[in-house]
């Protein structure tokens, strides 16, 4: 953590200012820029005296915190003089293979693993390694709806940190600031953008100034947070131009792709789970009970039009799916794509009734949304 990213920051129980203390820092060129990092310290809050560690490099500012942290605290509480070294580093021409290594540690597949599973995972391990980098349809899609300029962009639930690297790379910002809860994933998307900013947070409690970041954007990341309205409303005000935010399914768009792959999100939830492992049992895919009831629990269906309500609160919306899905068409790479999407691919007009069509009707399989900010509201 640099000691800029201080100016960002505040409590996300109470949202006073911190204050930070410093135990190790490094130094060292590994981060692009030269500039020293805090390694080990506590950021504590100047209202209601919380303490939060930083530690191996990553503010810690969840309100409940891992035992390990904890632990940090207490240690951090007697250091007296600030310690220096060199930074960690892993040598750039080895990042890949570092990420595929703590990737495949994460998606472990089960012994005995069917045909499905095992193409699943691959097809996993495959996007966030290097797929997850090649956003350019955000980009572009931002770009044909949002002129003003972006000198800060926080990743909402940035994962693998590939969109942040393709906005840095396309939007040149000079603080960029992804957020997840997931240690493993912070890792990774360290190791993919040594010049960014990773925080362990949690997206309904938002631990930044209101109106402090030019951009938010949230990608996949609202259906898996169960307070969704509280997270959504978190991005909007700390956002001071622009949010941009995705996520899926629609819940009126029936299936649900990517998590469950079965038609079940318009289902009441005590019948969802049926349903679920009857569509897997008849196709004969493989997947457990278990992984069934796991990946429901940790899955939120969500309507566009109730998202759409909470932004209106705040400025003015843009329902860009179309936009999107033109772009994404245009490159040549989309996970998942299958015979019906390539079909599309080259059919454009085709494509744009179709989604305008999906739109109009409020069953559009993704929601894509831009908000440009009112101030004031
Ligand atoms: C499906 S992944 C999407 C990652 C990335 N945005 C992408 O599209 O590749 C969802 C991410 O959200 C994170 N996440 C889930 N719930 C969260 C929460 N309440 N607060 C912060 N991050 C959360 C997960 O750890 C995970 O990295
Ligand atoms: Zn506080």
């Amino acid at each position: 953590m640099k000691d800029e990213l201080l100016g960002f920051l505040c409590c996300p129980a109470c949202r006073a200012d911190l204050e930070l203390r410093k135990a190790r820092v490094w130094t060292g060129s590994g981060n692009g820029d030269g500039q020293e990092e805090v390694a080990e310290g506590v950021l504590g809050c100047t209202g209601c005296g919380r303490a939060y560690p930083v530690l191996d490099g990553i503010p810690r500012l969840c309100e409940h915190l891992w035992e390990e942290e904890v632990r940090a605290l207490g240690r951090f509480r007697r250091v007296g003089r600030v310690a220096t070294e060199p930074r960690p580093e892993t040598p750039r021409a080895d990042v890949y293979v570092r990420i595929e290594e703590l990737v495949r540690r994460k998606l472990q597949l089960p012994d005995n693993a069917s045909r499905y599973l095992e193409e699943r995972v691959e097809n996993d391990v495959y996007f966030r390694v290097r797929g997850c980098e090649r956003q350019e349809k955000y980009v572009n899609t931002l770009r044909l709806h949002c002129d003003a300029q972006i000198r800060s962009v926080l990743d909402v639930g940035g994962g693998q940190g590939g969109l942040m690297k393709c906005l840095g790379e396309h939007l040149r910002p000079s603080v960029s600031v992804l957020l997840d809860r997931d240690l493993s994933w912070l890792d990774v998307a360290r190791l993919r953008n040594p010049g960014a900013e990773v925080v362990r947070a949690d997206a309904a409690a938002l631990p930044f100034k209101r109106s402090s970041m030019d951009l938010v954007i949230s990608q996949s990341l609202l259906e898996h947070v169960e307070d969704h309205d509280k997270a959504l409303a978190e991005m909007c005000e700390v956002a001071r131009e622009t949010l941009f935010v995705c996520f899926g399914p629609n819940k009126p768009s029936v299936y649900d792709f990517g998590h469950l792959d079965a038609p079940v999100t318009v289902f009441p939830k005590s019948v969802r789970k049926y349903v679920a492992i009857l569509w897997h049992r008849v196709r004969r895919t493989g997947r457990s009970t278990d992984s069934i009831v796991s990946e429901l629990d940790r899955t939120w269906y969500i309507s566009t039009s109730h998202v759409r309500k909470i932004l209106e609160r705040y400025g003015e919306v843009r329902n860009v799916f179309r936009d999107f899905v033109l772009f994404s068409a245009q490159s040549d790479y989309a996970y998942g794509m299958g015979k019906f999407t390539r079909y599309l691919r080259n059919h454009p007009s085709l494509m744009k009734s179709l989604c305008d069509l999906l739109v109009w009707l409020r069953v559009e399989p993704q929601s894509y949304y831009i908000l440009r900010k009112v101030q004031g509201r």
